[in-house]
């Protein structure tokens, strides 16, 4: 492979929002997508729940606009997240015709569940709670044949010259470079769950993509907006494990060490409440919580997936240890219905963008839909317009880092005691120095995979505790103990970052929240 080269898009992260847009361009477009991993990892590819869409007579698109605003706390983009809703059965269909096969019931009819938040049974799922490993199994089939994949290559820097993208640069395993230009460059990182000790997230999604971005100039925001996901499990010695909040929609119960229901007089949905609800009350309890999953029927053949991980004869009669763990950042690069950032021919879809469709909290199951519906409102701008004009010139310039950087591991625990499920100002601001003191020092070139990661991840985190401690209010995955209760006047109101003249480690007193 030639370690320099020209293609006309350019697609950074194999998720299913990337795939699908190179797919979608590829009939028109010569397109590249280049992964840091396999083809195959990413968050994606874990999605066990299912895709939310209105495929029936009896559900509509106001009821999941409802269920979806509700959950993001009405923080949401109200006019993208009518079109993510009214866009559902229209993208589910093409999803069928590209092959992946949803689950059906005996007479046929697909067969949809409920999870957390949703009024309505209306999440389609396939191989039981192996959703998006199908999805991805149909699309890497796809793309392998229309597109040029490369593999193992990490992201370290997007190629910009006044305000317009022409490319990225890459390193491989052994530190070697790659640049490739392009016309048009679509992130697709994913979020940033490796920033936390728990996560259900692929071990690639560190917050490259957002670190990137804000590098480059794009405007970043809602970056407070971590959803934590009730139910990791918490067996003695496991490595983190998501169980599907469909097993709480087939009748599954969170219960205390004595027995009793979890969320009783917590919430009116009770084990279907709201996520960030769910998790704070499994924070809050001092000894371990249990998800009974007596009450779900065919449980091994409706979760295939987690009864193996579990290893469970029978879970019927079984009561499994949970925990929360970092699942979805809400915010992320700030985009426009067609995936456009702020930062001419730089796109970005599915999990590193914000398109303010998930509001303060992400709805259970809307995360699919959001991919596959933005990755299809992109490749219509991408392929009904012309690039703007790049400087032909720009090239590969070093990364320049911290000549003294913090283990990965600091940069976790860091983010789980002062960045968590509950905040506060004095834990912020201890974060904010600390991370902040690194990102200070003197700076030299990066040589290894490593040391980008650690720094993007270092940037990332940055970036999310200095938001939260701007937002002095609670709504939805941002709690503050010091200000518990939800602001009329942070509704609707996002905070947004952008870097100024690279004197970036200033860029809280330069940031806005915009009122
Ligand atoms: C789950 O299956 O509980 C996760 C699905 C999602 O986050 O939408």
């Amino acid at each position: 492979m030639d370690n320099n080269f020209h293609t006309e898009v350019l697609v950074i992260g194999s998720g299913v929002a990337g795939l699908l847009i190179a797919e979608l361009l590829s009939a028109e477009k010569n397109v590249t997508v280049i992964t840091r991993s396999e083809l195959g990892r990413s968050n994606s590819r874990l999605a066990q729940g299912g895709i939310a869409a209105v495929t029936t007579e009896d559900d509509s698109w106001a009821d999941h606009f409802f269920d979806t605003i509700q959950a993001g706390v009405f923080h949401n983009n109200d006019e993208l997240t009518e079109l993510l809703v009214k866009k559902g059965g229209e993208r589910v269909k093409q999803l069928i015709e590209m092959g992946v096969a949803f689950d059906r019931n005996m007479d046929g009819s697909y067969s949809r569940c409920r999870e957390g938040a949703h009024r309505k049974p209306r999440i389609l799922h396939a191989g039981g709670d192996a959703t998006g490993k199908e999805l991805m199994d149909t699309l890497i089939k796809r793309v392998k044949k229309s597109c040029m994949i490369i593999e193992h290559h990490t992201a370290a820097d997007l190629l910009v010259e006044k305000g317009v993208c022409a490319g990225a640069w890459f390193m491989g395993e052994e530190g070697k470079l790659l640049t490739v230009k392009a016309d048009y460059v679509i992130l697709a990182t994913g979020g940033a769950g490796q920033l936390y000790p728990i996560t259900s997230n692929d071990a690639s999604v560190t917050g490259d993509g957002i670190a990137m971005a804000f590098r480059a100039g794009a405007t970043v925001s809602d970056l407070e907006f971590m959803q934590f996901h009730p139910t990791m499990y918490a067996g003695k010695g496991a490595s983190p494990f998501l169980i599907s909040e469909a097993v709480r929609g087939e009748g599954g119960r969170l219960v205390t060490s004595s027995g009793q229901r979890l969320m009783e007089g917590k919430h009116d949905l009770l084990d279907l409440a709201p996520r960030d609800v769910v998790s704070r009350a499994i924070a809050e309890e001092r000894s371990l919580v249990y998800l009974d999953t007596s009450s779900v029927s065919n449980f091994n053949d409706r979760f295939p997936t987690i009864a193996s991980y579990l290893n469970l004869d029978d879970a019927s009669s079984k009561r499994v240890p949970v925990q929360p763990g970092a699942h979805f950042l809400m915010g992320g690069v700030e985009t426009d219905r067609y995936g456009r950032t702020t930062v001419a021919n730089l796109f970005a879809i599915g999990e590193v963008a914000n398109t303010g469709v998930h509001g303060a909290n992400r709805l259970a199951s809307n995360s699919l839909l959001e991919a596959v519906v933005f990755a299809n409102e992109s490749a219509t701008w991408v392929l009904n317009h012309t690039p703007i004009q790049q400087d032909v010139s720009v090239t590969f310039q070093p990364l320049h880092i911290p000549i003294s950087m913090p283990a990965a591991s600091m940069i976790r625990s860091m983010m789980s005691d002062y960045v968590g499920i509950t905040r506060h100002a004095a834990g912020l601001t201890t974060a904010i120095n600390e991370l902040g003191f690194y990102l200070k020092g003197r700076k030299k070139p990066a040589s290894s995979v490593e040391e980008v990661t650690v720094y993007n991840m270092l940037q990332t985190s940055w970036l999310m505790a200095t938001s939260a401690h701007m937002r002095t209010e609670s709504r939805g995955g941002h709690h503050r103990l010091d200000f518990p209760q939800s602001k009329q006047r942070f509704q609707q109101k996002r905070i947004t970052r952008r870097i100024f003249e690279d004197e970036w480690i200033t860029t809280e007193k330069k940031s806005r929240a915009v009122f």
